[in-house]
């Protein structure tokens, strides 16, 4: 079964590779030095050899010499308990002339007299070790020919390769753990961080937003997603609290018409009265009903809009055409109050029709609304390399700086009551900005105290 848990994961895994590495690295070692000391077996056992050939020709000029004085050659082999000297008598039929050494009852592979002289051989002694073998022929200032064979018992180079070879074995357990110890410590080390991000995620709730992850001394990828958590915690604070300020301002907006039915309803209802007066009643409270269902269906509206999901009726859009069909629309309330609608301009660009249309009735309705009687409302279209644009202005008392950065936020009203009476609902700029935020563009307004106001709608080319 996989372990679950990262540290664990990644300690085992580094185990494992330094497993493989150990292993690697011994049997390298073990391969170097078992090299070298088969080198220097052969350099020894070769220097020897030169040593008894020098030793030979100084103070040992014929076979009967050798016989006689094997000392001057003892002299070469005592001292050193792994060499084994014995020299033949070349000729036919071999004839052994001495042995002196560690190994003297070894018995030595000799060669066939006339054959090939191996530099090197190689055999095992009676405990089983390697004994390495040169040979050598050699003629005596006597001009006999006698050949040499020196053996050299590698025990003690096998018994430092077992040595090395059981070290390593009782070792390598002890590394492993070590090392997969501290691949553990320094990965869970490493991870504390996302332990506080644990934390943090297991304390956040839609009602406490405003938690934010420590950033500063994080390694850098750590870092980048601590700055991704606390902007996306931001993001979400920012649109609880909006979602919480809509339905607070919503509670409002339904509480006063609601009220209003009741008490007329109440009131109404306390004593008997004229058929008359009933009909005014219902005819009040059916206005007041009209305006909470344009409340309720601008507000499903926005929501509509404001789905990630919405599908736009894309495609050309004539705005000036757009603009003119808007404006025969509210011809009759402009003419209630003498008032008069103008467009000016061209301009074309990509988008939703029948949105594009209520937007310019959005703002249509306002200027004529807020606009003085008898005066001319223009609509005007521009056309700039890089935008459309389409404003429509209207001349009036003006709107103060402080509320022109709330007038698109739902619900917001200069003049509150004002409003309320003349049957808006404060939803109208909210829409025409969900509709600009959709077709990427924006909206903006300028108002001059006492003299106009305009809005524009800025559409991307
Ligand atoms: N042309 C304008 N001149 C002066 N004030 C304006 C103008 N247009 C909008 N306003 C102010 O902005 C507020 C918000 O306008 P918005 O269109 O969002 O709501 P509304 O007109 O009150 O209601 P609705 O459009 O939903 O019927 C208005 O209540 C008004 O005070
Ligand atoms: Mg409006």
């Amino acid at each position: 079964m996989k372990p679950t848990r990262l540290s664990m994961r990644l300690g085992l895994t580094v185990t494992a590779m330094s497993a493989v590495l150990v292993v690697v690295m011994a049997t390298f070692a073990y391969a170097t030095i078992s090299h070298q000391l088969e080198v220097r077996a052969q350099a020894g056992l070769s220097e020897k050899l030169g040593q008894i050939e020098h030793s030979l020709a100084e103070s040992l000029s014929s076979t009967a010499d050798i016989v006689l004085h094997p000392h001057n050659l003892r002299d070469q082999i005592i001292g050193h308990d792994n060499f084994t000297l014995t020299i033949l008598d070349a000729s036919v039929p071999r004839k052994r002339l001495m042995n002196l050494g560690s190994n003297e009852a070894l018995e030595l592979p000799v060669p066939d007299a006339g054959g090939p002289l191996h530099d090197f051989r190689r055999m095992k002694s009676g405990e089983g070790y390697e004994v390495l073998v040169a040979y050598k022929e050699v003629r005596l200032a006597s001009g006999q020919q006698i050949l040499i064979i020196l053996s050299l018992d590698r025990k003690s180079d096998v018994t430092l390769l077992n040595a090395f070879v059981k070290s390593t074995l009782i070792g390598l357990p002890f590394i492993l753990l070590l090392v997969g110890g501290c691949g553990w410590w320094v990965v869970h080390r490493g991870l504390r961080p996302l332990r506080a991000f644990r934390k943090i995620a297991e304390r956040v709730t839609a009602r406490d937003l405003s938690l934010r992850m420590q950033v500063t001394g994080l390694p850098d990828e750590l870092r980048d997603l601590a700055h991704a958590v606390n902007l996306m915690l931001h993001r979400l604070d920012g649109d609880v609290q909006q979602l919480a300020q809509f339905s607070d301002d919503l509670a409002h907006e339904l509480r006063s018409p609601l009220n209003n039915l009741m008490g007329k309803a109440q009131v109404t209802l306390s004593r008997d009265r004229p058929p008359q007066e009933y009909k005014q009643v219902l005819e009040s409270c059916t206005e007041e009903l009209e305006r909470l269902s344009l409340m309720v269906s601008q507000m499903l509206f926005l929501a509509s809009v404001n789905q990630p999901s919405i599908r736009l009726a894309f495609g050309p859009v004539d705005l000036y055409e757009e603009a003119r069909k808007v404006a025969d629309l509210f011809a009759s309330s402009a003419e209630e109050k003498a008032m008069l609608v103008q467009v000016h301009g061209r301009g074309r660009s990509q988008g939703d029709r029948l949105m594009i249309q209520r937007a310019i009735s959005n703002l249509l309705s306002n200027a004529i609304r807020h606009g003085t009687a008898g005066s001319t409302v223009t609509i005007t279209l521009n056309e700039q390399p890089d935008e459309v644009s389409l404003a429509v202005r209207n001349a009036g008392d003006g709107i103060e700086s402080e509320h022109l950065p709330r007038l698109f936020d739902r619900f917001y009203r200069v003049h509150p009551s004002r409003s309320r009476l003349q049957g808006g609902t404060g939803l109208g700029l909210a829409i025409v900005r969900s509709i600009m935020t959709l077709h990427r563009g924006r909206v903006t307004v300028e108002s001059e105290l006492g003299h106009s106001t305009a809005f524009t709608l800025h559409f991307p080319s």
